[in-house]
């Protein structure tokens, strides 16, 4: 079994979708949440799946190697970043080479780096008037949205789209193809970089 872990800062719904996809897969296996926030949604998603959720602070996941530790403990062979607001130290990084991915709401290399999350991503799109927007999946590096692409797909963004209405149709492209990339980096090694969903 190729062993997950995935880190999550909020709600937690992409963390619930893949582990759901995943639930009863030959191959790859949902092993652990990891948050940085006790006030997460993903904890309890946690609880109702049956999946262990650990809680860290700052100095544990930065300035120990603590954490590195539990991974390895739990024979964690990759990591997924599904709403993971904070920068990955290098340690990790080091420690997976090319075995840490993320997810993030937008088209990168536009609407990425430092602040740009959630809502402020999906505002910045509506108020530079894009017509579309979209999902990136891509490798994580020691820079904020910066490693290799792995994965984008679009949508559109009508003129009269609220970053409300924008957000929705992210989750829908995230919820679609997050665990699909997944299952394909990981046993077929072929993905397609591109896909459009109108
Ligand atoms: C997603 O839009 C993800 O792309 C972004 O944070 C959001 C997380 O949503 N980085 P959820 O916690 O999985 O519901």
């Amino acid at each position: 079994m190729i062993r997950l872990a995935i880190f999550a800062s909020g709600s937690g719904s992409n963390a619930e979708r893949i582990s759901d996809y995943f639930s009863n897969h030959s191959s790859i296996s949902i092993d652990l949440f990891l948050t940085n926030n006790p006030q997460a949604g993903v904890i309890e998603r946690g609880k109702r799946l049956g999946i262990p959720t650990l809680v860290f602070d700052k100095k544990s996941f930065t300035s120990s190697e603590k954490i590195l530790e539990i991974l390895k403990k739990q024979e964690i062979d990759f990591i997924i970043l599904a709403g993971f607001l904070w920068l990955i130290p290098e340690m990790y990084i080091k420690a997976f080479p090319n075995k840490i991915i993320n997810i993030h709401p937008a088209l990168l290399p536009k609407y990425g780096g430092k602040g740009m999350w959630g809502h402020h991503v999906h505002e910045a799109v509506v108020a530079n008037q894009e017509t579309e927007s979209g999902i990136t999946i891509h490798y994580v590096n020691e820079h904020y949205d910066e490693g290799r692409i792995i994965f984008q797909a679009t949508c559109i963004v009508d003129v009269l789209d609220t970053p409300e209405d924008v957000a929705k149709k992210i989750q829908q492209l995230e919820h679609t193809h997050f665990p699909v990339v997944i299952e394909n980096l990981l046993t077929k090694q072929t993905v397609n970089t591109q896909n459009t969903l109108s």
